[in-house]
């Protein structure tokens, strides 16, 4: 079995770079990719070369007059190799559509940088329903390569994780629209991410067969992440 891929999403987490960095280089793992906010990216890169981060978002456009926004060229001169995308978060407080999300992909993979494109229904009834709308409208035959990453909006943040049963049924259907809207079989790696635990980390890999994690709050306290890739077999790499 391959090393399941550990994402760590910090959010707008820790408040100064003391703490970012004590938290990074407890994480700094082989196989685990560090998305911290954008303004540690930068010292983080120089504290380790070829660390794995990742950024939590990036602009759709490349340059300009864009007050605020980052764009996917600047994350890659800072080192980083991934970039989370269309976060529930980002399209809850930020209003961002899939048409968006889908263009950011675009302009990230064209600077070489690896999308983890977040999917997963708010409403679990609905959830095959949802979940493909969002697939149809974010992905294009075109990418060449991403990461999806499997998040129930139920299951963010709340401490109430989605079962390993109902994450697994979730995982087969993203295959096989993605199967669909490609038209082949592709292999990009699938990650749940939604409370994520000490106790049911292991439960998402073994049980569901997701190919790795995203993690939001159990990523900030490094005692308790280290325990996490321990228990999906990440120790000591
Ligand atoms: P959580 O966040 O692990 O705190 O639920 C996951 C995420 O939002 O990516």
């Amino acid at each position: 079995m391959k090393d399941p891929l550990i994402v760590a999403n910090w959010k707008m987490n820790p408040s100064s770079f003391r703490e970012a960095e004590d938290l990074f280089t407890k994480e700094d793992y082989e196989g685990v990719v560090v998305c911290p906010p954008f303004v540690f990216l930068d010292r983080l890169n120089k504290i380790k070369k070829n660390a794995n981060l990742g950024a939590q978002n990036c602009s759709l456009k490349e340059e300009g007059s864009f007050t605020g926004e980052i764009s996917p060229t600047m994350l890659k001169d800072v080192g980083c190799k991934y970039v989370i995308l269309g976060h529930s978060e980002r399209k809850k407080m930020f209003n961002e559509t899939s048409d968006i999300v889908k263009e950011k992909i675009k302009s990230s993979l064209n600077k070489g940088l690896v999308p983890i494109v977040c999917i997963g229904e708010i409403d679990n009834k609905e959830g095959e329903k949802e979940i493909e709308e969002q697939l149809r409208s974010t992905i294009d035959s075109s990418f060449k390569e991403l990461v999806i990453a499997y998040e129930p909006l139920f299951a963010i943040g709340t401490g109430i994780p989605c079962s390993p049963d109902v994450a697994k049924k979730r995982k087969e259907f993203i295959k096989k629209i993605l199967s669909d809207i490609f038209d082949k079989n592709v292999n990009f790696p699938i990650l749940y991410g939604g409370s994520v635990n000490l106790e049911n980390a292991k439960d998402y890999i073994f049980l569901s067969g997701f190919e790795g994690l995203l993690i939001g709050k159990s990523s900030l306290d490094s005692k308790e992440f280290a325990g996490i890739l321990k228990k999906v077999g990440l120790e000591d790499k």
